[in-house]
């Protein structure tokens, strides 16, 4: 499809990356572009009261504004235009006026021309190069049987691997006859009773803080204050809200604590649009991979650790849609465009997720999109135990365990060409 004579003239650019190359109207034109969209980025966290140095223009609540005495002054564009800035046509530099918004795409759209021509095509290798490197050849993905899953039964014994190097109390016994033997009992054993939950935590009181409900038997029987009309949890997925006994099980300690990052796309990014990608994750302190059976064993289990010290359990992507990059109405947790569950281990501490440009099984985009289309978006993680529960670490007081990024993406032919063309001339 691609004449190899493109691919090479890519790859020269890719190389020297000088706009120089592409003459100097081009070089402009395209500088041009870049500016404008810049300086529309930056009107729109201008306010009245944002200060100012004269002789400075600028766009305020989409009104023409110019700076007296460190303050603006607006004067509000006429019915149907917006104050913007438009990249100038026969030499470097924009120009802020009053416009309509299709004369505004119009002119970004027309001095993206070259780029049009060239940055796909960059693009495809900045691609299959940074977005797949060091994940070269995952272990194809085990979509049924959980592998290596700590038991769902919860009556059964505790992780096969006995932690180390972690502050919970229990390991020492785990694996002991008298301990298995435990795991089958439904009386509660003395040993395992946490003494301190007797404690309401308000002894002195501190002002503003709650008292702790308090137990003496580990709140064994918790969910009987709310039976029958609020079910046990029971390992389903109960939408109209449940009551779950699971114990919390093992908590890593501090230098155990997991984190991730998004290596592509970055935050900030603008990628384009109805393409597919992969979604890559660096990460830190999980044995990523393990999940169990999300219908029938969801929170059924407690959180486990492996022999190093490690979570046990995977990790999710989700992408949501924002109504733009700086939306501040918070987002509906019922909606989302994509989720997709990571079921492979890390390949060299990378995880990744392919956004494919039609829907694969088993992610969910809307119907009948392809890829994901123009737009603002957050992607985030959702690390997870085995048994789906978010991770859990010893201390109140940590960095955030996920990771979200806040990414545009754009037709193929239109600002993304200058993002793109900028990007790449930044490097
Ligand atoms: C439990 O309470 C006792 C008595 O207040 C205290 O000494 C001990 O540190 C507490 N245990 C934990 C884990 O906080
Ligand atoms: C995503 O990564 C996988 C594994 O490396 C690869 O097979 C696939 O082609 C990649 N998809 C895209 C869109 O780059
Ligand atoms: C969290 O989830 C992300 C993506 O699913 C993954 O890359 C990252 O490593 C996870 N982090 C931890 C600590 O599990």
């Amino acid at each position: 499809m691609l004449s190899s004579a493109l691919i090479t003239l890519a790859l020269a650019l890719a190389a020297s990356a000088r706009p120089a190359r592409f003459g100097r109207r081009a070089a402009f034109d395209l500088a041009n572009g870049q500016a404008a969209i810049a300086l529309n980025d930056q009107f729109k966290t201008l306010t009245a009261d944002s200060p100012c140095t004269a002789p400075q223009d600028a766009c305020v609540n989409q009104g023409f504004a110019q700076c007296v005495s460190g303050k603006f002054v607006i004067q509000p564009c006429a019915a149907g235009t917006i104050c913007a800035a438009l990249p100038l046509v026969n030499s470097a530099g924009t120009s802020i006026t009053c416009t309509t918004q299709a004369d505004l795409d119009a002119r970004i759209a027309a001095v993206s021309h070259l780029g049009a021509l060239w940055c796909p095509i960059l693009n495809s290798f900045i691609f299959q190069t940074g977005a797949t490197a060091g994940a070269a050849a995952p272990p194809a993905a085990p979509p049924t049987a959980p592998p290596a899953a700590p038991p769902a039964a919860p009556s059964t014994a505790p992780p096969t691997t006995p932690p180390t190097g972690n502050n919970v109390g229990g390991g020492a016994a785990t694996g002991s006859a008298a301990a298995q033997a435990l795991q089958t009992s439904l009386t509660l054993d003395p040993s395992v009773i946490c003494t301190n939950f007797t404690d309401n935590g308000q002894n002195p009181p501190t002002a503003g803080q709650s008292p702790s409900l308090t137990s003496t038997n580990n709140y064994i029987n918790f969910c009987a204050l709310t039976l029958p009309a609020t079910p046990l949890t029971n390992g389903g997925q109960i939408t109209t809200g449940s009551c779950n006994p699971t114990p919390i099980g093992l908590i890593p300690s501090v230098d155990k604590m997991p984190s991730a990052k998004f290596s592509f796309p970055k935050n900030g990014q603008t990628i384009p649009a109805n393409v597919a990608f992969n979604i890559t994750l660096n990460i830190l302190n999980l044995q990523a991979g393990v999940f169990t059976n999300a219908v029938k064993t969801y929170f059924a289990a407690p959180q486990t650790l492996n022999a190093q010290g490690l979570i046990i359990g995977h990790s999710h992507v989700v992408i949501e849609t924002l109504d733009s990059l700086d939306q501040t109405t918070p987002t509906d947790p019922q909606k989302h465009l994509f989720f997709k569950g990571i079921n492979s281990a890390a390949v060299n501490g990378v995880l990744t997720a392919e956004v494919a440009a039609t829907n694969p099984v088993g992610v969910t985009v809307a119907s009948g999109s392809v890829g994901v289309p123009p737009g603002a978006y957050r992607l985030c993680t959702i690390n997870s135990s085995a048994n789906h529960q978010p991770v859990i670490v010893p201390v109140a007081q940590h960095g955030s365990l996920d990771d979200c990024v806040y990414v545009r993406l754009l037709p193929l032919h239109i600002g993304y060409m200058l993002t793109c063309f900028s990007q790449f001339t930044a490097a």
